[in-house]
């Protein structure tokens, strides 16, 4: 039987090592990410990219569909699109904060909604992407931290809804991760060098981790062999929250 997976935010970063990862295991997987390089992910074969904006109201139910359509089941999901807001919370906008919610929760909310029907008939899972940002306190992040801290309650509370029926929830909480999404991040800083130094010297391996990394994380919460793993918050912080 072949395990079948929806990653949304597919495109580049830990979303893309994530598909990348699946498929070597195995995996057939429907890839969703609003720039159309997530296309580049069906070259190597057993992936079908979505361009989509998973904020779309008919998003949801259109990506479950094609999974199913396509694959007949659907083992897992990976929530995992977000956008990073790194700005204090005077300098905060009503606006960013309704455009933070609308992207980083809400679509988590309603894939949810749209796929668990299937994941309950395989008895499958669904692993979130959060943020150490959503467990402890980072300066300047208020809002970003808030959207990842409802991926964390929200993961604790499915987990336990659908234990019952079979659905394991989990999460994973990157610290600084090499993406291009910390370098945008970094770019907009008044001064980039010192925000890099600052962002390592919080990490006590002395680096940011790996998309790959991140990836391997999901792809672990997600096996069929970590079958009694389920509302746990994995980090993969380098030591972050350790401290
Ligand atoms: N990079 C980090 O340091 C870091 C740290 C903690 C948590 N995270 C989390 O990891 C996840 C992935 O981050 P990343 O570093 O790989 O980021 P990234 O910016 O490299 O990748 C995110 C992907 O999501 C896609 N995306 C954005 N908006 C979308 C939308 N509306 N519809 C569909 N796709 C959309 C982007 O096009 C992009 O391909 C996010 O949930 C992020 O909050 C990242």
């Amino acid at each position: 039987m072949e395990l079948t997976a929806v990653v949304t935010g597919a495109a580049r970063g830990i979303g893309r090592s994530v598909v990348e990862q699946l498929r070597a295991k195995g995996y057939r997987v429907v890839a969703v990410d609003v720039s159309p390089a997530v296309e580049e992910l069906a070259e190597a074969g057993r992936v079908v990219p979505m361009v989509a904006d998973v904020t779309g109201e008919a998003t949801p139910g259109d990506v479950i569909g094609r999974a199913t359509a396509e694959f007949g089941r659907l083992d897992l999901l990976v929530n995992n699109a977000a956008r990073f807001l790194r700005r204090p919370i005077l300098a905060t906008s009503d606006a960013d904060f309704d455009a933070l919610f609308a992207l980083n929760v809400r679509p988590v909310f309603r894939f949810v909604k749209a796929a668990l029907p299937a994941l309950t008939e395989t008895r499958g899972c669904i692993v979130n992407t959060a943020s150490i940002s959503g467990l402890i306190g980072v300066p300047n992040q208020s809002v970003y931290a808030m959207t990842k801290g409802a991926i964390v309650q929200l993961t604790r509370q499915l987990a336990i809804e659908y234990a019952g029926r079979g659905v394991r929830v989990n999460a994973v909480a990157p610290g600084a991760v090499d993406t291009a999404f910390m370098d945008e991040a970094r770019e907009a800083d008044p001064d980039p060098a010192a925000s890099l130094a600052a962002t390592l010297a919080n990490h006590p391996i002395g680096r940011m981790s790996t998309p790959g990394e991140v990836a391997r994380a999901i792809v672990f919460l997600a096996a069929p062999e970590s079958g009694g793993i389920t509302g746990t918050i994995l980090s993969v912080d380098g030591g972050y929250v350790a401290r």
